[in-house]
């Protein structure tokens, strides 16, 4: 049965007055007021321990949350257990009766649980009203009900039969669980990352950020109410490498669907090509990872236009997006005015707490990433091969602020030209106009990492000349837009080189890695 194409989910405004503003102000005020306690999800049980971990808003860290309970070991093996012993039941409801649940899941989420999810972003992970929205309304929504509609594509795709024999394809799940590890900048991909290979038909052991852990739980009853069957999802909280020592070393383990770091995700796979006679099966292995994403301008570009790129590209989310333009080069014949549009667009920019509503830059995630970006600001400071033109300061007295940055430097290959900062900083080239194929070789080389990119032009042989050579240094390639705000369904998102396997969040590609596909020929 066909499921109609879905359209994706429309972001709400949050203007003043509006319903949805009101609604998320009530939820946000009534969150902030109680204390939770977040228990783990193991098969039917919700699970507590004695080891309670204090969960607080990024940009209000004296502000006390609730509290999540730590699980250890042996709550990793219960877990597995648990999955492992929901898959035969899961696997035996049709595809459609999977799917239901999730479209359901998505429209608690469009409707009842809107504010609640947003606000628990807005809390938990720092994000302003309309970064919520984007994030954890409509990415989700998009993901849950755009995957139903691959699962319809995957499954008919069928082989050809010939006369008295019968040709077919079965789409099994995977032949064990699945370990979701999830980051925490995202809660629509740490959603994501749980839902889409359930959807497939496995069952999954799910370990989130610490520091999103306030939302998982939020989607983890989202999923409850729709109707999702106990130890087919099972959220744990532990350290990963807590969990990892039992799950890598387990017989079953049949994949890992991570995004996060890519030392991280480089040492994951290590232990599991150490290990990989003990899997009854190959794991398989996805992974969406780190990024150095670039924006150049062309001699033709709008200064304008570019300016928009920078500022928008770098400073959405705080500049904790995977995706977020952290190098920019800029020729000479262009840079004025482009520099001047940038500035002036910085004068009107505030950082501050999500809850008033007006900030537009928030606090970063947690005390760890403060020092990690504030050390780059420090670093740039001190050298003498770049210059900060705007922002610069920190401050993490009541939450983890930092100035949207902007440094100019001289070398290209000047460190925050080359490493993840992952946070509000980019770091500008300045190139001669008639050196463009040498500028695109140096965004071609200068990182080790593949996942977004955007090229400012008005000449379309400069366009053509950008997409060819830089074909292999993004997953995502814009032209004339910011390199961020990939939307499910319309732009697959996925880098390659050291920022992923590139299976394409949100597209038939990821589906179909959680799936070991069965021929089966008859004759008559
Ligand atoms: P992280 O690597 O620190 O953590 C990611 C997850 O891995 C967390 O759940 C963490 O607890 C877990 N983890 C850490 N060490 C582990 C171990 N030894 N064993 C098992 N699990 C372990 O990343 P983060 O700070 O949460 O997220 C930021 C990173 O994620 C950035 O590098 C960013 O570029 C990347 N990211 C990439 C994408 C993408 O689509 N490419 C999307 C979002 C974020
Ligand atoms: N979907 C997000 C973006 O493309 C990660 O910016």
């Amino acid at each position: 049965y066909p499921v109609p194409t879905p359209v994706n989910e429309p972001i709400k405004s949050y203007k003043a007055g509006s319903p949805e503003k009101i609604a998320l102000k009530a939820a946000v005020a009534q969150m902030r007021s109680e204390e939770l306690d977040v228990p783990m999800y193991i098969g039917a049980e919700k699970v507590t321990t004695d080891d309670k971990v204090r969960m607080a808003p990024p940009y209000d860290h004296q502000h006390t949350l609730g509290y999540f309970n730590r699980g250890d070991a042996d709550h990793v093996e219960q877990a597995i257990n648990a999955a492992l012993g929901a898959k035969d039941a899961w696997q035996s409801l049709s595809w459609e009766h999977r799917a239901s649940i999730f479209l359901k899941a998505a429209d608690l989420l469009a409707g009842p649980y809107r504010a609640k999810i947003n606000a628990a972003t807005m809390l938990g992970q720092s994000k302003n009203a309309f970064q919520a929205e984007i994030d954890s309304a409509c990415e989700l929504i998009d993901f849950l009900r755009f995957n139903v509609h691959f699962m319809t594509q995957i499954y008919s795709q069928q082989p050809i039969s010939s006369p008295g024999m019968w040709n077919r394809l079965e789409y099994r799940p995977l032949e064990g669980f699945i370990f979701a590890i999830t980051p925490f900048n995202f809660t629509a991909i740490a959603g994501n990352l749980s839902a889409a290979p359930a959807m497939m038909g496995n069952t999954i052991v799910w370990k989130p950020a610490d520091t999103q852990i306030y939302s998982a739980q939020v989607i983890m009853e989202v999923f409850k109410e729709a109707g999702l069957p106990d130890g087919v999802i099972n959220l744990i909280y532990t350290d990963g490498p807590v969990a990892g020592d039992v799950v890598f070393n387990h017989r079953d383990f049949a994949g890992l669907h991570f995004t996060g770091s890519t030392a991280v995700f480089q040492q994951l796979w290590k232990t599991i090509g150490e290990n990989v006679t003990k899997y009854r099966t190959y794991p398989r292995i996805v992974g969406e990872t780190g990024g150095k994403d670039f924006i150049i301008a062309h001699k033709s570009a709008n200064p304008k236009a570019v300016a928009t790129g920078i500022v928008r590209g770098a400073f959405e989310f705080q500049g904790q997006k995977c995706s977020a333009a952290s190098r920019a080069y800029i020729p000479q014949n262009i840079w004025d005015e482009t520099k001047a549009k940038v500035l002036s667009d910085l004068d009107t920019i505030t950082v501050g707490s999500p809850e008033d509503f007006t900030n537009f830059v928030n606090a970063v995630i947690d005390e760890r990433a403060f020092d990690k970006i504030s050390g780059y600001i420090d670093k740039i400071k001190a050298s003498d091969h770049a210059e900060i033109i705007a922002g610069g300061g920190y401050d993490k007295s009541k939450g983890y602020f930092i100035e949207p940055t902007v440094v100019v430097t001289k070398d290209p290959m000047f460190l925050t030209m080359c490493e993840e900062i992952f946070g509000p900083v980019i770091t500008i080239y300045v190139y001669h106009p008639e050196h463009f194929e040498e500028a695109l070789e140096l965004v071609d080389k200068t990182s080790d990492y593949a996942l977004t990119g955007a090229i400012f032009s008005d000449d379309r042989y400069a366009i053509e000349l950008a997409t060819k050579k830089l074909q292999n240094a993004a997953g995502n390639f814009y032209i004339n837009d910011k390199p961020t705000g990939a939307v499910v369904g319309q732009q697959p998102f996925g880098g390659a080189r050291g920022s992923g396997t590139n299976d394409k969040a949100g597209s038939v590609l990821n589906l179909l890695r959680w799936v070991s596909p069965r021929t089966i020929k008859e004759t008559f």
